[in-house]
């Protein structure tokens, strides 16, 4: 049986939750591969709202086995708090597992996420400062401490101790206090490591068994398409590669397991932190959009920036993760508007351009070329022929079918067109 990967287009906030949601009733595993608890997946369920950030969102069915692959960055005092409130609710988390080899975003990773953020002034990234980039650049300078080490006491505190060294001298050379190791150690160790244990298991095994016997695995990105630490709009990115293509390395699979790759956009575009946004809006429109959107983020209650739909973007996505089909979200929001928009390229000194630059200083350089097509009006009785034309028109421009349109916050809020928008 195939996988199946579900990858934002955008900048992050498409509304893959509810996405995954819809697919992972189809599936028997879902597994997160990259990011940390700086995603946040917003579900909505007989009115009840499940704010996810660590979980897959598959742990809402008692037929899904949720994984945290090893390429996910876990801070294991979210992930149990999490996990009470899931359990608060009467959603069982036993069948939940936890890479031994995925790293832990500890207490100074958050520390230093604000303290690079400090240093760099007017040029911040605008991180969620989750602690996520030092998190990944620990793994990357071989400082990182990995879920295994939180079983054993005194292989933790031996890791901790060797990641601290560095930290600690420049810390000193700031002026700033140094990390206690004991502090870190008494703080993770004892009843977080035990309550973790019973989750932690070799996931690479599950995942690939499960695969070998035919089960259908769903792999959930986080974050999106420009938020990656390669193909985004780099710096102003995340510190991982949620592309479809990076579920193979974050779960420990072989790419011809990937078959079915979801992309997910919202009928708009949206985007919080620094960074450049070809087709950003503001005034009335963009107030309007962030108002009937709730265009404020899950995690850190941000207002986001926002945009009409950008095809360019899609286009780019499509290619990088090898898109078979999309997902349109809230395609509700732009109801009411007497136009909306769609950027089909990009002008660049006279030059139309089907697929962003790589160059970042001709991407803020860059000018978009619009389509205008008329809006339509509430969807909640369903897409009307302007809606359908619009949608139609976001398949055409990007080529790739658009099997899923969302028109509401909840869970059956969503048309399905299999084979996408007909003619
Ligand atoms: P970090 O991932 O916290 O390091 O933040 C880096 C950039 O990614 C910032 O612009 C964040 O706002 C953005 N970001 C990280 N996670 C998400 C997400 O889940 N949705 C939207 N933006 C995100």
């Amino acid at each position: 049986m195939p996988g199946c990967v579900a990858v934002g287009m955008q900048w992050g906030d498409e509304g893959k939750g509810r996405f995954v949601d819809v697919l992972a009733k189809e599936h028997s595993m879902v597994v997160r591969y990259q990011g940390g608890h700086n995603a946040g997946h917003t579900l909505v369920v007989d009115g009840e709202t499940f704010a996810l950030q660590l979980v897959p969102s598959g742990v809402l069915y008692e037929t899904v086995t949720p994984v945290i692959g090893n390429g996910v960055v876990v801070d294991p005092i979210v992930l149990l708090a999490e996990i009470d409130r899931l359990e608060r609710a009467g959603v069982s988390c036993d069948r939940l597992q936890l890479a031994a080899n995925a790293h832990l975003v500890l207490s100074y990773h958050q520390v230093l996420d604000a303290l690079s953020e400090e240093l760099k002034g007017a040029d911040a990234i605008g991180t969620t400062l989750r602690g996520i980039g030092p998190a990944y650049a620990d793994k990357a300078s071989r400082d990182g401490v990995r879920v295994q080490d939180l079983l054993r006491t005194d292989v933790f505190a031996a890791r901790v101790e060797s990641a601290l060294l560095q930290k600690n001298v420049m810390l000193r050379g700031l002026d700033r206090d140094p990390i206690e190791l004991d502090e870190i150690v008494d703080r993770y160790t004892g009843e977080i490591a035990d309550r973790l244990r019973p989750y932690v298991t070799d996931t690479v095994a599950t995942v690939n068994e499960a695969l070998e016997a035919d089960a259908s695995v769903l792999f959930e990105g986080a974050q999106a398409t420009f938020l990656d630490v390669d193909h985004g709009t780099y710096p102003f990115v995340t510190s991982s590669n949620p592309l479809a293509g990076a579920a193979t390395v974050g779960a420990g699979v072989g790419p011809r397991h990937l078959q079915r790759i979801v992309g997910i956009a919202k009928a708009y575009v949206t985007r919080v932190g620094a960074g450049p946004f070809v087709t950003e809006l503001d005034g009335a429109i963009a107030d309007h959009l962030v108002d009937v959107g709730h265009e404020y983020g899950t995690n850190t209650g941000r207002r986001r920036r926002v945009g009409w739909f950008d095809a360019v973007q899609a286009r780019q996505a499509a290619r990088l993760s090898s898109l078979t089909e999309m997902a349109i979200a809230k395609v509700d929001v732009l109801a009411d508007l007497d136009e909306v928009r769609i950027c089909t390229a990009y002008e660049l000194d006279g030059v139309e351009l089907r697929y962003p630059p790589a160059r970042m200083d001709e991407l803020e350089r860059v000018r978009p070329v619009w389509v205008d097509l008329p809006g339509w009006a509430s969807t909640s009785a369903g897409l009307d022929a302007n809606a359908l034309a619009y949608l139609r028109r976001v398949q055409d421009e990007v080529d790739v079918p658009v099997t899923f349109v969302g028109v509401g916050p909840s869970r059956g809020d969503e048309v399905r067109f299999d084979g996408g928008i007909p003619r």
